[in-house]
């Protein structure tokens, strides 16, 4: 295949960016997207030009990691799956694509396509962990009964990668789909009970003071999240939030 790339360049979080065109011939259907760019870098490499900047690490849908819009969209053409698990197959002979970091402003741009997610650490740093007693009386997790409902719920909101597919999705740049899975595998079992009431408090606070815009319930989230992340997460965060709130 032989395709036009319009990619985004930009310096540093202080440069101006702007799109560039490259043309790429010999694209194998079987690539890769990141594999296609692999590609890319490598010919710009060889001429003495800056390679494209962008962030990868589990290439198996994984780690959230490889976030970018592909023609306007999170991850591009594909459902539930990350620009990693996307194939060149998607595309056809003499396409141009589109490709750009997330637009966010809590997701500032830092070089090329990669944008700093930290914000997302800063969440969970806030408050998405359960503290445990290790010194040796701890009781063993299967000693505690859970409905095989509540552990399938669990276990569907802890999917979620952090790959800020939502938020870029999100008219309003929106962490609520995140930050709602982040609380739910915890409210959902009794280990994350105990500290259930200060988690959410501290977690939407952080997620305010970061910049992320409000819910207004459009459900862009959840049609590009890559992991199916369901947005009766969110009505479980919004109801553990007015429940703690009425308790502090
Ligand atoms: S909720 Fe989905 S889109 Fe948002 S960070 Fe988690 S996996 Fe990515
Ligand atoms: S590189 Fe890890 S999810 Fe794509």
């Amino acid at each position: 295949m032989k395709l036009t790339l319009k990619i985004w360049r930009q310096k540093d979080a202080n440069t101006k960016g702007k799109i560039v065109e490259y043309q790429l011939n010999d694209v194998s259907p079987d690539m890769s997207f990141l594999e296609m760019l692999d590609v890319l870098n490598q010919n710009l490499i060889d001429k003495d030009d800056e390679p494209i900047a962008f962030d990868h690490d589990c290439r198996e849908g994984i780690c959230g990691m490889c976030s970018m819009y592909i023609n306007g969209r999170a991850h591009g053409p594909d459902t539930e799956i990350t620009v990693c698990q996307l194939h060149m197959r998607s595309f056809k002979d003499g396409d141009t694509i589109y490709i750009e970091p997330w637009r966010a402003k809590a997701f500032p741009v830092i070089k090329d396509l990669i944008v700093d997610r930290t914000a997302f650490d800063r969440i969970q740093h806030a408050g998405g962990f359960i503290s445990v007693n290790t010194s040796g009386n701890t009781q063993d997790a299967n000693n505690i009964l859970i409905s095989k409902y509540d552990a399938d719920e669990a276990m569907d909101s802890a999917t979620c990668i952090g790959c800020g597919a939502c938020v870029a999705s999100c008219k309003n740049s929106s962490a609520m789909l995140f930050v709602s899975a982040k609380v739910s595998q915890f409210a959902l079992l009794p280990q994350g009970r105990v500290e259930a009431t200060q988690r959410v408090l501290n977690m939407v606070k952080q997620m305010d003071e970061e910049g992320f815009g409000n819910c207004t319930n459009t459900g862009a989230c959840e049609v590009e999240c890559p992991k199916s992340i369901s947005l009766t997460n969110i009505a479980r965060m919004n109801r553990e939030y007015l429940s703690a709130s009425l308790k502090g």
